[in-house]
């Protein structure tokens, strides 16, 4: 189906938009959206989900990371035609009602988030790392991140909150732990 957008000069527009379907946070949307937007413009004009960030809509910062089906897909340089039937997870998606996902309660303490606004896409590729693997170590975390760019941060504190979260926080949370010859301070270029 579609539907008509506004007219220009008295003059009807072509049918432009098309009706799409889209699973996004345990919830099922029908939205009118053009067939060249991205999911990343579906979902923040079309749904409203701000939380997923517009960065360099090239692939290379990370920013609009969200879960398809669990696994981090830059929604950027995804169709909504493409996760038709699948199941999207947006950082709205992470909290369970009023209690935040364990990562989002370690980015917090840890000051793993300054300026935000690479924050949801790294807690979804956090979020991804975790439940495929819920004892990672530096290098498994510098690799789950290692698509996602952050300015302020430096990634150790980043580090430090995937850290956290994997030990269930608090004061019991587990050092970073190292294999091989990975560094907290890594370049992450
Ligand atoms: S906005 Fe998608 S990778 Fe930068
Ligand atoms: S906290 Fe600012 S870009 Fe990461």
């Amino acid at each position: 189906m579609t539907e008509r957008g506004d007219g220009v000069e008295g003059m009807p527009d072509p049918v432009t938009k098309q009706l799409t379907t889209l699973r996004v946070n345990g919830e099922t949307h029908t939205v009118a959206a053009e067939p060249h937007h991205t999911l990343l413009e579906v979902l923040r004009e079309e749904l409203g989900l701000t939380g997923t960030k517009h960065g360099c809509e090239l692939g290379e910062c990370g920013a609009c990371t969200v879960l398809v089906d669990g696994v981090p897909l830059l929604s950027c340089l995804t169709l909504p035609a493409q996760v038709r039937g699948m199941e999207v997870t947006t950082v709205e998606g992470l909290a369970d009602g009023p209690r935040l996902h364990p990562l989002q309660t370690a980015f917090a303490e840890e000051g793993a988030a300054q300026c935000g606004y690479c924050t949801p896409g790294m807690l979804m590729a956090a979020k991804a790392l975790l439940d495929a693997n819920p004892q990672p170590t530096l290098e498994d975390m510098q690799q789950a991140i290692a698509g996602n760019l952050c300015r302020c941060t430096g990634y150790t504190a980043i580090y430090e909150a995937i850290a956290k979260a994997a030990s269930g926080g608090g004061a019991g949370a587990q050092p970073l732990r190292r294999t091989g010859a990975g560094r907290a301070s890594a370049s992450h270029t």
